[in-house]
């Protein structure tokens, strides 16, 4: 029915205004919709460096004690699983740590190095005749408690907190920490 025959006062849109709006709405909408989905990736692209953070400050499960000898030092891969906020990477080995274990009755008893050198960043290998480390890049080298034995570095291997759990064959799990090279302070990368 004609609305004016209604109320002679009643304003008369033409249809095309009428499709106009409802256009604008679903515009707006759809607009809106697609903010919220680039928002979310944002916010967690935003949020994943602090989720990264948290991982590399825990500890790794590396070893049993039964997997040490007393004194003879042996290298273990720290293995991770990388993610971004869009992609889980496969778990790929992000470094490596050195394990010595201790004489019986030895608290901690095993010690824990990380591998890099602290002199420019290099593997830091065993010698050959596991008397002790040495780093094949520049000559850094250490004794068997990561003392240097030569000029070459500037300070001792980095040590890394470890915690053991209880039971006759202890896991042995270490905090895996990198530092930076070529200053005297041992000083974690953030
Ligand atoms: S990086 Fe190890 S001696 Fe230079």
């Amino acid at each position: 029915m004609d609305p004016a025959r209604i109320n002679p006062n009643a304003e008369i849109r033409p249809p095309d205004t009428q499709r106009r709006n409802f256009l604008g709405l679903a515009t707006a909408a759809i607009g809106g919709l697609a903010a919220m989905v680039l928002a979310v990736p944002g916010a967690a692209f935003v949020l994943t460096p602090l989720r990264r953070k948290g991982k590399e400050s825990g500890f790794h499960s590396i070893a049993r004690l039964s997997q040490l000898e007393v004194g003879v030092p042996r290298s273990f891969a720290i293995i991770e699983e990388r993610r971004d906020s869009w992609v889980n990477y496969p778990k790929e080995p992000v470094g490596s740590v050195w394990l010595v274990r201790q004489p019986a009755g030895s608290d901690p008893p095993v010690i824990a190095f990380q591998s890099e050198c602290p002199h420019l960043g290099c593997a830091i290998n065993l010698k050959a005749d596991r008397s002790g480390f040495i780093c094949p890049c520049h000559t850094s080298a250490f004794t068997l408690e990561g003392q240097p034995t030569n000029h070459v570095p500037p300070r001792p291997m980095d040590r890394l907190e470890i915690e053991t759990t209880t039971g006759s064959d202890p896991e042995i799990r270490v905090r895996f920490q990198r530092f930076r090279t070529a200053i005297e302070e041992k000083t974690p990368l953030a």
